[in-house]
């Protein structure tokens, strides 16, 4: 069974959907903590579940880089296999991807590499993108520039606004993202290879599940 911890700021929308997934006993993956950078009305979806939760107040820090120690530390309580940045608007620092590359993954509402940053839906409706999209990626040092795991488009309709368009865009981040933590969880879906260098892997970024069947 594949450990997860969920790192959000702000509704958790998202985190909740992935809850209800995991909730299901055939489902391979089970939230073990959920964290926060501010004190998020997301975290109520995990005292919904009785699952933990921690803050480390990004505000209560001097850098960027004494919040991420602190937060690195409270995940290593947990040991999850898998990170999942569900809403976190945050950079984290280079030395907690570095510790835990390539087990974090994030959901970003834009077909990336289009409209990265913490205003995909705006920048896209101020481009008059006729589509954007939703993405799931492994997290690296740059700013939602790591390995696309899954992505999908979403049309932007007439009289959209930043709002509409956005909850048009989570129910796709949702069934991604759910669906990529599956596969993780199966092993379908290697996260190593696919953030290796080109050239260093198989082109097609993925292992069979492990069976135990035999031919
Ligand atoms: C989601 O759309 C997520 O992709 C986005 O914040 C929203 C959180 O919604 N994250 C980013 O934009 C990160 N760059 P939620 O709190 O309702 O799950």
């Amino acid at each position: 069974m594949l450990t997860v911890a969920v790192l959000i700021s702000g509704t958790g929308s998202n985190l909740r959907a992935l809850l209800d997934a995991a909730d299901d006993p055939a489902y391979p993956a089970r939230i073990v903590v959920v964290g926060a950078d501010r004190d998020a009305d997301g975290l109520e979806h995990a005292e919904a579940f009785g699952i933990p939760s921690f803050t480390v107040p990004y505000a209560a820090y001097p850098s960027r880089e004494a919040w991420g120690a602190e937060l690195d530390a409270q995940l290593r309580v947990w040991n999850p296999d898998l990170i999942v940045l569900s809403g976190l608007m945050r950079l984290l620092p280079p030395a907690v991807v570095h510790a835990w590359a390539p087990r974090i993954v994030n959901t970003h509402p834009a077909y990336l590499p289009d409209f990265p940053g913490a205003h995909a839906v705006r920048d896209a409706l101020a481009a008059g993108a006729q589509q954007t999209g939703a993405s799931v990626i492994v997290v690296d040092d740059g700013v939602d520039s790591g390995p696309i795991l899954a992505q999908e488009r979403v049309p932007v309709l007439p009289g959209d606004d930043e709002h509409t368009l956005h909850e048009r865009i989570k129910p796709v981040e949702r069934r991604l993202l759910i669906d990529v933590v599956r596969r993780v969880a199966t092993g379908e879906l290697d996260l190593a290879a696919a953030s290796a260098p080109a050239g260093t892997t198989p082109d097609v970024p993925v292992r069979p599940a492990a069976s135990t069947t035999h031919p």
